[in-house]
């Protein structure tokens, strides 16, 4: 394994005319990123990771400084890899000036984390544009946990023409079926008690939906978590976020969720 900050420095050390894998994250790694990054490195001859903590993606300074940071722990989980090349750039590595672009993803921008984060998927597509403008991968891996966040990459990639094939990896949950999530760190014993909830009502909403109707579904989901100690519900929908993007096609409905747990907020989504 190799650590960089500087760009230009991990740049000599790839071979151009090999395929190259890149796997983007925010840190305090676990289980999910570790499958992404097996994944990409059964798919290509070199693997980049990157661990940066994206400032201009954050629309709420408080929800910014808590972010977990874990770098020690996080390289000694990826020491295995033996082959992988680590991206750790400062802010002053990436950013110029510490914005995000403007970019127009149609209403796919709009809806649920769009709506609730404003800003979010500008920072978002402007940090990993970067990063593919700076690695020029032949593969990016994303988790499908932020279902959303892997079509707004999608559309980015197919608006700006890039040749660059975007895979997204199913969520990887703990044996009580909560979708690990570096965020989940940030949680009480009695929060991760009714996070765990989550998961069971998304699976329930999916057979209650053979006979009621999303509005229903959303008022039994949101009495249910609001009965909870710590929980409450952010925004339900049973939707396919393909037909909101002019660059995507449509590939099924899944329910998706979002909501605080104590002060942590949490998504997370099945197919239908
Ligand atoms: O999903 C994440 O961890 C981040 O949003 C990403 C894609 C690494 C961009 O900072």
């Amino acid at each position: 394994m190799r650590v960089f900050s500087s760009n230009k420095e991990l740049l000599k050390s790839i071979n151009n005319q090999s395929l190259i894998g890149i796997v983007p994250t925010m840190g305090s790694l676990h289980d999910g990123h570790l499958s992404l990054v097996k994944k990409a490195l059964n798919d290509n001859n070199q693997v980049i990771v990157s661990i940066y903590i994206n400032p201009t993606q954050f629309n709420n300074k408080e929800d910014l400084k808590a972010y977990p940071r874990n770098i020690d722990k996080d390289l000694e989980k990826l020491r295995d890899f033996k082959d992988i090349i680590v991206y750790n750039p400062s802010d002053n590595d990436v950013y110029d000036k510490m914005t995000s672009k403007d970019y127009d993803f149609d209403e796919l921008g709009k809806v649920m984390e769009g709506k609730y984060r404003p800003g979010h998927f500008n920072g978002v597509a402007t940090i990993v544009q970067k990063l593919f403008t700076m690695f020029k991968p032949n593969n990016a891996y994303f988790g499908e946990k932020d279902f959303q966040q892997l079509l707004i990459i999608k559309a980015l990639v197919k608006k700006l023409k890039l040749r660059i094939k975007i895979i997204g990896c199913e969520t990887i949950r703990d044996k009580f079926g909560l979708a690990l999530s570096s965020r989940n760190n940030l949680m009480s014993k009695e929060e991760k008690g009714d996070a765990r909830e989550i998961n069971k009502l998304l699976f329930k909403a999916k057979k209650m939906y053979i006979s009621y109707s999303v509005e229903e579904i959303r008022e039994k989901v949101k009495e249910k978590l609001n009965s909870l100690n710590c929980c409450k519900l952010e925004y339900f929908e049973i939707d396919d976020l393909g037909r909101y993007s002019k660059f995507l096609v449509e590939d099924g409905k899944r329910i998706f969720i979002a909501c605080w747990i104590g002060k942590t907020r949490l998504i997370d989504n099945i197919p239908i």
